[in-house]
C-alpha cells in the first residue's frame, strides 16, 4: 500500500525502498509496543516542501531509544551472552530521514515519525 502510494506521488524508485523500510520499521515497533493492538499509520505528502512524513502511532507511553546501535565493539564484547540486541531499525530510519521525532498524544500514546525529502521523478 505504501509503495503504491509513494509511486503515485512520483517518488523516485531509489527513494521508495527507503521510505517503505521506514514504514515497516515504525509499524513493526508500534505493533510490538502497543497495548490492545491499537496502531495508527500515516503517510503524508507536503508537496510544496517536497517532504513526506511516515508516522506510526501506538498506545504505549514509552519512548523509543537507540541505545545498542551506539555501542562500541568493546562494549558489545562485554555484554552477557543472553543480551537481546535491538535498536538498529530506528538508527537506519534516522540515518535515511531528514529528521525523526516523537509526539505524545492526549489520552496516552504517541506518534513516532520520520520526515523524508525523497527524490521525485
Ligand atoms: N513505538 C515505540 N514505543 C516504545 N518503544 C519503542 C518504540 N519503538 C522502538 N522502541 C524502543 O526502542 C528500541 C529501539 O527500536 P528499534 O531501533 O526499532 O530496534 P528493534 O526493533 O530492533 O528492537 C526498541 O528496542 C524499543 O525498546
Ligand atoms: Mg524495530
Amino acid at each position: 500500500m505504501v509503495t503504491n502510494r509513494l509511486m503515485w506521488w512520483g517518488v523516485a524508485r531509489e527513494s521508495v525502498g527507503e521510505l517503505s523500510l521506514a514504514a515497516v520499521e515504525l509499524v513493526t515497533n508500534a505493533c510490538r509496543e502497543t497495548p490492545l493492538a491499537r496502531v495508527g499509520f500515516r503517510a503524508v505528502l507536503a508537496p510544496r516542501a517536497r517532504e513526506i512524513t511516515i508516522a506510526a502511532w501506538d498506545g504505549s507511553p514509552e519512548m523509543p531509544k537507540m541505545d545498542d546501535s551506539a555501542l562500541t565493539l568493546e562494549e558489545i564484547d562485554a555484554l552477557p551472552d543472553d543480551h537481546e540486541f535491538g535498536g538498529w531499525g530506528l538508527r537506519l530510519v534516522a540515518g535515511s530521514a531528514a529528521r525523526v521525532g516523537t509526539r505524545s498524544t492526549e489520552g496516552g500514546g504517541k506518534w513516532v515519525y520520520a520526515i523524508y525529502r525523497p527524490k521525485f521523478t
